[in-house]
């Protein structure tokens, strides 16, 4: 039987001590987002350089420095080649262990015992690990918080998925301290998710809770037991392979078929990356609405 750590829910913090220089990141599968604290309690960081506070997770390497957010977003259209994206999926995992997916733009291979995606480097470099992809958003995301809050930032917690193995966690922990945190703690994603939850709200005690999360890569379905203000997990059965980019594929398949069949449409490469973002578009579209134009 797995045995699970007990968390105590955090106590809303009134006043802001030394102890407060740190960045709480939630590493998605698709979006990262990062979080300080300020004077009026905690906020989150604008990442991407539109300056939106969700940063999409893809990293395009066709420059020298290396883009993120959405920016490398668009270049996948130009540039497919020398974006990646989905290393949350990478990370950590052999490669017989990792679904490999028909539309990423990048091969999986084995060199020297480590899984790397092969891709085109403006430094002519052919191959990244998920860890060094994990490093550069890391270091882009202190940067961007040290920037917001003017002050070095060492301390950092990191959400993961429950269900992430310890080869998974230790090569996060690694990407973490390459990116230059000199303290990292890592918390599960339905952890983190029940800290928010209760931090305004009266914590009851000997309650069972359910908590559902559809990410973008993984799934976690948790049943926690609370206890003296104290959160555990009991029972979790999700499915570190299936996310919202799960649909998108899904989708993709059945407009290109449908362009294919019915109109005789074979999907060029560059059209193909734009039509997996469009069918992302449609997906999150039909959540409010019925139709999608
Ligand atoms: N309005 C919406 N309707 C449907 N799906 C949506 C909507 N908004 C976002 N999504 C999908 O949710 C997913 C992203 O969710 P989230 O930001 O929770 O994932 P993540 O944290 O990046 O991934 P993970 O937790 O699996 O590592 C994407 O697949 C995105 O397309
Ligand atoms: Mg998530």
């Amino acid at each position: 039987m797995l045995l699970y750590k007990h968390y105590t829910i955090p106590k809303r913090l009134n006043s802001l001590k030394s102890e407060t220089c740190v960045v709480g990141i939630d590493l998605g599968t698709s979006r990262c987002c990062a979080a300080v604290f300020r004077l009026n309690g905690v906020t989150t960081v604008p990442l991407d350089n539109t300056g939106e506070r969700l940063l999409p997770s893809y990293v395009s390497y066709d420059e020298e420095n290396a883009i993120f957010g959405k920016t490398a977003v668009k270049r996948l259209r130009n540039f497919p080649k020398s974006i990646v994206f989905d290393s949350k999926r990478i990370i950590g995992r052999n490669l017989n262990d990792i679904e490999i997916d028909s539309n990423w733009p990048f091969r999986i291979s084995e060199n020297n015992g480590k899984v790397v995606l092969e891709i085109k480097r403006f430094n002519d470099g052919t191959t990244i690990t998920a860890e060094e992809i994990a490093t550069d958003l890391l270091k882009y995301i202190k940067e961007k918080a040290e920037e917001f809050q003017g002050t070095p930032l060492n301390n950092v917690v990191i959400t993961v998925p429950a269900a992430f193995t310890e080869a998974q966690k230790e090569t996060t922990v690694r990407a973490t301290k390459l990116a230059g945190f000199g303290n990292v703690n890592l918390l599960p994603e339905p952890i983190a998710a029940a800290f928010a939850y209760f931090i305004d709200r009266h914590i009851p005690d000997n309650a069972k809770v359910l908590l559902f999360d559809l990410g973008g890569g993984t799934l976690d379905v948790c049943i926690f037991k609370i206890q003296n203000d104290e959160i555990q997990i009991i029972s979790n059965i999700g499915d570190t392979k299936l996310g919202g980019r799960d649909f998108d594929t899904v989708l993709f398949n059945h407009f290109k078929h449908q362009l294919d069949t019915k109109y005789h449409i074979t999907l060029s490469k560059d059209k193909k990356y734009k039509l997996i973002l469009d069918c992302q578009q449609i997906k999150e579209d039909l959540s409010p609405t019925t139709s999608s134009m």
